[in-house]
C-alpha cells in the first residue's frame, strides 16, 4: 500500500465503535502510518513471532483508495504458522461479502504460496460477526482466554483463539 493509502485507512479508522470490535485505539494522526501498521500487527498465539508483516489493502478497483485491509502477521517459518487480521474500515462496504472474500484470498496465498500449515485468528469474544465469519471459513475455536486482553479503557476483555489448518 502506498503511504497515501495507509493515511486514507487511518482517516476511516477514526470511529469509536471500532475500538470495541478490534480492541485497540484506532485513532491516529495522518502521519502516524508506522504506528498504525504497528497496531494492526499485534499478536497473541504463543507460537507467533514478531516477524515480517504482510499488510494488504482491500480495493474495489485499482484506481480507488482501499476500503479496508487484511494482514498476515507473526509468521513462524519453523512451525509454518501465522496470524491474520481483517477490517472493512469504510462502513458502507460492510456486510457485502468483501471482508470474507479478502480473508479467503489471503488464506489461499498463505497456504499455497507461502507454504504455511496453520493460521490463527484472535478475536474479542464480543465480536460475534467476526467470529461467525471465520467459523464459516473453517476456523475452529482452540481456546477462550477470559479477561486476557487489555482494552484502551483499561478493562480486560475475553478473547477467542481460533485456528485453520491446511488439511
Ligand atoms: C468483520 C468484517 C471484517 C467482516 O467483513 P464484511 O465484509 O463486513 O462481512 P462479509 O459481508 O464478508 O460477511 C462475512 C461473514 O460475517 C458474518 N456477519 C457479517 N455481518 C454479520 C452480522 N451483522 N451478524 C452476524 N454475522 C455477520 C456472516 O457470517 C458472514 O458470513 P456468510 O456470508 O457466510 O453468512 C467487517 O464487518 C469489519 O471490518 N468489522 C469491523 C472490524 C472487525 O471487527 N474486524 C475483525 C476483527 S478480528
Amino acid at each position: 500500500m502506498a503511504n497515501s493509502h495507509i493515511k486514507h485507512l487511518i482517516e476511516l479508522a477514526q470511529d469509536e465503535s471500532l475500538i470495541d470490535l478490534l480492541g485497540w485505539n484506532t485513532f491516529f494522526q495522518p502521519n502516524e502510518t508506522e504506528e498504525f501498521i504497528e497496531a494492526i500487527s499485534s499478536y497473541a498465539f504463543p507460537y507467533s513471532r514478531k516477524s515480517q508483516l504482510i499488510p494488504l489493502g482491500i480495493y474495489l478497483n485499482q484506481e480507488n483508495f482501499p476500503i479496508g485491509y487484511v494482514v498476515l502477521k507473526c509468521l513462524n517459518m519453523d512451525l509454518l504458522t501465522a496470524e491474520i487480521g481483517v477490517a472493512i474500515l469504510d462502513k458502507k462496504y460492510r456486510n457485502k461479502g468483501y471482508g470474507k472474500l479478502a480473508l479467503k484470498r489471503l488464506i489461499v496465498y498463505a497456504f499455497n504460496e507461502l507454504g504455511l500449515k496453520t493460521i490463527g485468528a484472535v478475536i474479542l469474544l464480543s465480536n460475534k460477526s467476526s467470529i461467525n465469519m471465520v467459523k464459516n471459513i473453517g476456523f475452529v475455536v482452540t481456546e477462550v482466554k477470559y479477561k486476557s486482553w487489555p482494552m484502551p479503557n483499561g478493562d480486560l476483555a475475553d478473547m477467542v483463539f481460533m485456528e485453520l489448518t491446511k488439511s
